[in-house]
């Protein structure tokens, strides 16, 4: 049975773009497979490199266990734990740490950024820069060699840390023996369809132009109603391919809805009316589970034992792997 596993970085609450590009595909993938063991889980500690609030970062952490049980998550099926219950993760870490080259992380992408950023500003290249941040993606590999990986779903953004859990494996296989740890693969979510945000760019916080997913239903109007649009009166047809409003309709409504708002378009439809449209459809997607995250948010007891319970399992397999690990490379 293949393993695949991701981690999902908890930094407030979840918007549009990260439903439809991340989750939903991840839930899907999961409830819809039997033949393989899913992984997902909160990496809380990798947040811990800019969380300096502790009531905010608890906060996230509930939020994100709350976020992927509304939206359907078989928490049953899967196994879907915070990372930090995992203390083996952080034993992993330091062994991997040891085999790590230096320069390694100095060629990592988000340091590499970091140091860049502190040179075009000409301060010191490693201002800002905990040590957490600099060996992030070593604590990454310890979550995925942990559990015998072989798929790491991620995007982009993610690859070159994937690549750096598998040379780790490579190379300490070289030393300690074969198979001491598995050579996981990255499987790069492509998920053409990019969600753009308000603006138009893609929805990111970075951006500023995010719909959060579970905000109160007049906010969601508000927001949807801040769409940017054009001056076109509203009685001028409009071509529903080029609208950033068609085009999150369309990830939200069905066939039939999309036909007629289609034709609408194509009559002459005012944007205020079509965001209304917008909205609805959105709204009723979205209803149910955000009915369903606000009943968990209350019930924090109910999230831990949730989280607990995935925690038991995953440390299961880690115990195990750590036996193995410890033996190969210690003696011990
Ligand atoms: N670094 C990932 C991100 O920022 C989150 C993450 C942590 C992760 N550990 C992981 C993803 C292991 C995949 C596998 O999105």
């Amino acid at each position: 049975m293949k393993t695949y596993l991701t981690g999902i970085k908890p930094t407030g609450m979840v918007h549009l773009g990260n439903l439809l590009g991340a989750i939903r595909p991840a839930i899907d993938f999961s409830n819809n497979e039997d033949a393989a063991q899913f992984i997902y889980f909160i990496a809380d500690y990798h947040a811990m490199t800019a969380s300096r609030d502790p009531k905010e970062f608890h906060e996230n952490v509930y939020s994100i266990a709350a976020t992927w049980i509304a939206l359907g998550l078989d928490t049953k099926k899967s196994i879907f734990y915070k990372q930090s219950d995992v203390k083996e993760i952080f034993e992993l870490q330091w062994l991997l740490s040891c085999m790590t080259p230096k320069g390694d992380m100095n060629r990592a992408h988000s340091y590499k950024d970091k140091v860049q950023k502190n040179a075009d500003e000409k301060r010191d290249t490693d201002y800002g820069v905990n040590m957490g941040l600099y060996s992030y993606p070593i604590l990454m590999a310890a979550d995925i060699l942990m559990y015998d990986t072989n798929f790491v779903p991620v995007g982009k953004d993610q690859k070159q840390h994937v690549e750096i859990a598998r040379s780790i494996a490579q190379r300490i296989n070289e030393y300690f023996g074969e198979g001491t740890l598995i050579e996981p693969q990255e499987v790069l979510q492509e998920n053409g369809a990019y969600i753009a945000g308000l603006d138009g760019r893609k929805m990111s916080k970075s951006y500023d132009n995010t719909i959060p997913l579970f905000v109160p239903e007049k906010k969601l109007r508000k927001l949807i109603m801040k769409i940017k649009t054009d001056s076109q009166p509203p009685e001028a047809p409009k071509d529903p391919n080029d609208s950033l409003i068609m085009d999150l309709y369309k990830l939200f409504a069905n066939d039939e809805q999309v036909k007629s708002l289609t034709e609408w378009y194509q009559r002459g439809i005012g944007w205020g009316e079509a965001k209304q449209e917008l909205f609805l459809a959105v709204n009723d997607y979205i209803s149910k589970p955000r009915d369903e995250y606000n009943r968990l948010m209350d019930d924090k007891a109910y999230l831990d034992e949730v989280l607990r319970d995935g925690a038991n399992r995953a440390r299961e397999i880690a115990t195990t792997t750590m036996d193995r690990v410890r033996k190969n490379m210690t003696g011990f």
